[in-house]
């Protein structure tokens, strides 16, 4: 028995503890329940009574040096631990953040005008910015040389006679013409993008914009249909009680022609500088698709009858963010676009 102690206690004093893994291989060695000072506890009742006490104070202080190995150990390896972590994470400091670009104003819009046509049922075209003179103008009802082409000044080029003239697009109307020339009704698509017009550059118009245009054809559509869907989109989009007014307009590729006002979401149509004054203001042209245009590419005007509409996104997103120079979105200022962010 006294030798079992003595190179019991050798054992303890040897053990060297520097993980917290070590830590637990000692308890579970010397100190639990079935640990080899317990077993050695056990023993004692086979030592002969007189001996017993003697014992009993050699395990006890066996135990008790355990018991001290262990918990001077545990002390340093907390204590060191919590030193490693101050050492290396200053849990005061600011994060890191990463650099994350930001949605563009104009883009914000966009998405918005998508997602309700999206809901609609409509889906989304696109198309070359660089686009032939016959699908921006002469497919969709402008007569060559007409003064209608004047409505849109047009960045040419090349300079040749004939349809495959090329040409900036001044709208995403020519989108329409491709995706009827490709398809057969119904159609329901929009069409957004970027377009130039070599225009006078201001705080208020400048040489490239956004549009996004829309068309939709099948049977017996009819301007009740136009209506419903330029409310719906309208409601949608600048609140459910916004107010709209419908105006005679022309357009060479609709018949008839409208454009269309919304009561000024800014001022709730009382009247503001914005709307200058009205209480209205423009968010869009659009009609039933001219006879001509349906049969430029094909689809019998007898049989199938549609309705288009087109519309501006960058006055929108100046309006939206309060923005007062329609430059600001082109120059790609980050200092401007990074307030955009949320
Ligand atoms: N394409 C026209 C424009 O750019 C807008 C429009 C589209 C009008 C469809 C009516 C119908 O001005």
């Amino acid at each position: 028995m006294k030798s079992s102690i003595e190179s019991l206690q050798q054992e303890i004093d040897r053990f060297i503890i520097e993980s917290s893994d070590e830590l637990e291989t000692f308890r579970f060695r010397f100190m639990v329940r079935k640990g080899s000072i317990a077993e050695l506890f056990n023993r004692l009742k086979n030592v002969p009574k007189a001996e017993r006490p003697a014992y009993g104070q050699l395990l006890n202080r066996l135990k008790q040096s355990a018991e001290k190995k262990y918990d001077t150990a545990k002390k340093q390896l907390d204590a060191l631990s919590s030193g490693h972590r101050e050492q290396h994470f200053d849990l005061t400091l600011p994060g890191r953040t990463e650099y994350v670009g930001s949605e563009h104003p104009v883009q914000k819009v966009l998405g918005d005008m998508k997602q309700i046509f999206r809901a609609m049922g409509f889906t989304i075209a696109t198309g070359p910015e660089l686009e032939r003179d016959s699908y921006n103008f002469d497919l969709l009802n402008f007569p060559a040389n007409h003064p209608a082409r004047d409505m849109q000044d047009t960045f040419f080029i090349t300079r040749e006679e004939g349809e495959n003239n090329l040409l900036l697009r001044t709208h995403t109307s020519p989108v329409q013409i491709r995706v009827m020339l490709d398809e057969k009704p119904p159609i329901r698509v929009i069409c957004p993008g970027k377009v130039y017009r070599n225009e006078a550059i201001s705080a208020r118009s400048y040489c490239v914009f956004h549009q996004l245009e829309g068309l939709y054809i099948d049977k017996n559509v009819s301007f009740a249909d136009l209506k419903a869907t330029v409310y719906s989109f309208a409601e949608q989009m600048f609140g459910s009680n916004v107010q709209l007014r419908f105006r005679p307009s022309f357009f060479p590729f609709t018949e008839p022609s409208a454009e269309v006002d919304v009561t000024c979401y800014l001022c709730g149509g009382k009247g503001c500088r914005v709307c200058k004054q009205s209480g209205w203001l423009e968010i869009l042209g659009c009609g039933m698709v001219h006879p001509n245009v349906l049969r430029n590419c094909s689809i019998d005007p007898e049989e199938f009858s549609g309705f288009a509409f087109g519309m501006g996104v960058d006055r929108t997103a100046l309006l939206r963010y309060k923005i007062d120079d329609i430059r600001l979105l082109f120059e790609n200022d980050v200092r401007m676009l990074e307030q955009f962010s949320q």
